[in-house]
């Protein structure tokens, strides 16, 4: 799982620039799945076919993880050769100040901002910039396009049982549907797992997939904030605590058939589990649960702080306990 997780922390990936983390997954996954395809917004979905045989038509689970991270995208680039930039999704200016990013080619650079700033919270994208050692415009257009994007350069670290790095949102998600993949018995249920793209720009890539998929039921897997560093907003999940049972984000409230039987699932298996309230954010089944005529959909969160920044920390037992509770969920025949 670490070595996954490094692997997949690792690979350059932001919304609309899914090539090379989908193609990292699908050589993962590709030898333990019956069907694999890409769609045309880029998702990439697998099957695994029900073993149930006669008339009855299995139960098909959509089951999604978003391969897309955050991004800076180049709007502009001065006489001097620094690069102006704005958010491939949700960036803040604090989070990016002094870090070094990296584009798809590999040019690295250094996000800075206008020193003549009075005050530190007028601080906004559009006062800072990226400095990747041009001395000027042509020399910086060698290197560098508008439109390109650049996404943190910050190799996977572990401390004990703490991994930390960029994009584990959401390649934490991604390295546990991968394990799951890996490691899941046959199923009398037909099971669909979708890697979407573009979900950090508005759960783009899971409304198109959801249409087509056209599941019974969907679980999406996420990171979610955590309420246990000093005098952080109350929240009752805590890193370590176990994967969260999502109960309600701004995206969706959680079908509560859904919601009880991920928790039926994690009692029956003795696997740690907390609940979730997450007060803003959202993830890819506030568009699945959306599809056609409504979809049941739940979300297994992975606990996880420092969420959008270089530095996302998430815990090993975590990230195994949610491969668990999403096997035993979808081992076992679901009855809706
Ligand atoms: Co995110
Ligand atoms: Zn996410």
């Amino acid at each position: 799982m670490k070595e996954l997780l490094a692997n997949l922390t690792g690979v350059y990936g932001p919304s609309g620039k899914e090539d090379s983390i989908r193609s990292a997954i699908e050589k993962e996954i590709k030898d333990h799945v019956d069907e694999i395809r890409t769609d045309t917004m880029g998702n990439l979905i697998a099957v695994k076919k029900s073993t149930l045989s006669g008339d009855k038509p299995p139960v098909r689970v959509m089951t999604a993880a978003h391969m897309d991270q955050i991004g800076l995208i180049i709007t502009n680039i001065d006489e001097n050769g620094f690069l102006r930039f704005s958010n491939i999704g949700g960036v803040s200016p604090f989070n990016v100040i002094n870090r070094r990013v990296v584009f798809e080619n590999g040019i690295t650079g250094t996000v800075s901002y206008e020193t003549e700033l009075e005050n530190m919270k007028d601080l906004k994208l559009n006062k800072m910039y990226i400095d990747i050692g041009a001395a000027n415009r042509e020399e910086a257009e060698k290197q560098v396009s508008i439109g390109d994007v650049a996404v943190y350069y910050a190799p996977m670290a572990a401390a004990g049982n703490r991994y930390f790095g960029c994009a584990m949102d959401d390649r934490a998600g991604c390295a546990v549907l991968v394990q799951a993949i890996k490691t899941i018995k046959d199923s009398p249920n037909e099971l669909i797992f979708v890697f979407t793209v573009q979900e950090e720009v508005g759960l783009r890539g899971a409304k198109t997939s959801a249409y087509s998929v056209n599941p019974a039921m969907a679980i999406s897997l996420d990171v979610t904030l955590t309420g246990d560093t000093p005098k952080s907003r109350p929240m009752a999940v805590r890193l370590g605590a176990g994967p969260a049972v999502k109960i309600k984000d701004s995206s969706l409230i959680c079908h509560p058939r859904v919601k009880n039987l991920m928790i039926d699932r994690a009692e029956e298996a003795g696997i740690p589990y907390q609940l979730e309230v997450l007060e803003a954010g959202g993830t890819d089944s506030g568009s699945i649960h959306l599809s056609r005529e409504g979809v049941p959909s739940g979300v297994i969160s992975i606990p996880c702080r420092y969420i959008h920044s270089a530095r996302e920390m998430v815990d090993k037992n975590d990230l195994e306990n949610a491969v668990k509770l999403l096997n035993s969920i979808l081992e076992n025949e679901i009855v809706l």
